[in-house]
């Protein structure tokens, strides 16, 4: 099925409605515009227990590991599915970009993947980890790392269904610029 993905703001959306789309899912695009340094340097010192700091490609098969175990997690709407993949889909991160962790002892329990541009393409913590601020951590950081290398706009999106993906945004800064509506064709 072809979905047509419209910014909500658009005339286009009466439109496909007359013409008997239906709504099959909404998301939200966000940015961080001239980040505060010490908000995101406590973000990263929040999450106890957990150690966050840089992966490199060496760690791919762990990366799999925790993205494959969150898979069915990603809430689906047809503009912010993710599908993981294969170990070599994983290692083309380090290509497209940086990628950030968190430990517990030697195990990893979270991953975020952010491009060159400051763009994140996804974050994930594992279930038992959730909700004590890891997903903000590792994100944290891996937006200082490129105010390093001169990044000042940072954007990410989901699911409008997401709670803890909005809610870990809006505590880092991140303010909700767009609302998307993902339209399915009328049957028949
Ligand atoms: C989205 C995800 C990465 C968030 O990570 P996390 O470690 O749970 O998030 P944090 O604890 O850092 O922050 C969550 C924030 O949202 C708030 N929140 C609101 N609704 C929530 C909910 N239903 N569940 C959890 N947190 C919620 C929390 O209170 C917290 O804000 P606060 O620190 O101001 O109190 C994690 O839930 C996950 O891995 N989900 C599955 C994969 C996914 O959907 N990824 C996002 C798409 S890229």
């Amino acid at each position: 099925m072809t979905f047509e993905v419209v910014r909500a703001d658009d005339p286009r959306c009466a439109v496909l409605e007359a013409d008997g789309y239906t709504v099959v899912g909404e998301s939200w695009a966000a940015r961080l515009r001239d980040p505060d340094r010490a908000m995101l340097e406590q973000a990263g010192r929040r999450a106890e227990g957990v150690v966050v700091r840089e992966l490199g490609v060496e760690s791919a098969a762990a990366v799999l590991e925790v993205e494959t175990a969150n898979e069915p997690d990603y809430p689906y709407t047809p503009a912010t599915h993710r599908v993981v993949g294969s170990l070599e889909t994983i290692r083309e991160l380090w290509t497209a970009g940086r990628v950030f962790g968190a430990f517990d002892g030697g195990r990893l329990v979270a991953v975020t993947h952010i491009r060159l541009d400051g763009e994140t393409e996804f974050t994930s913590v594992l279930d038992g980890y959730r909700g004590r601020g890891v997903g903000q951590a590792v994100k944290a950081a891996s937006i200082l790392a490129l105010l390093e290398q001169g990044v000042r706009v940072f954007g990410t999106g989901g699911a409008a269904v997401n709670d803890a993906s909005l809610g870990a945004n809006l505590a880092l800064g991140y303010v909700v610029e767009e609302r998307w509506r993902s339209y399915a064709p009328p049957e028949g």
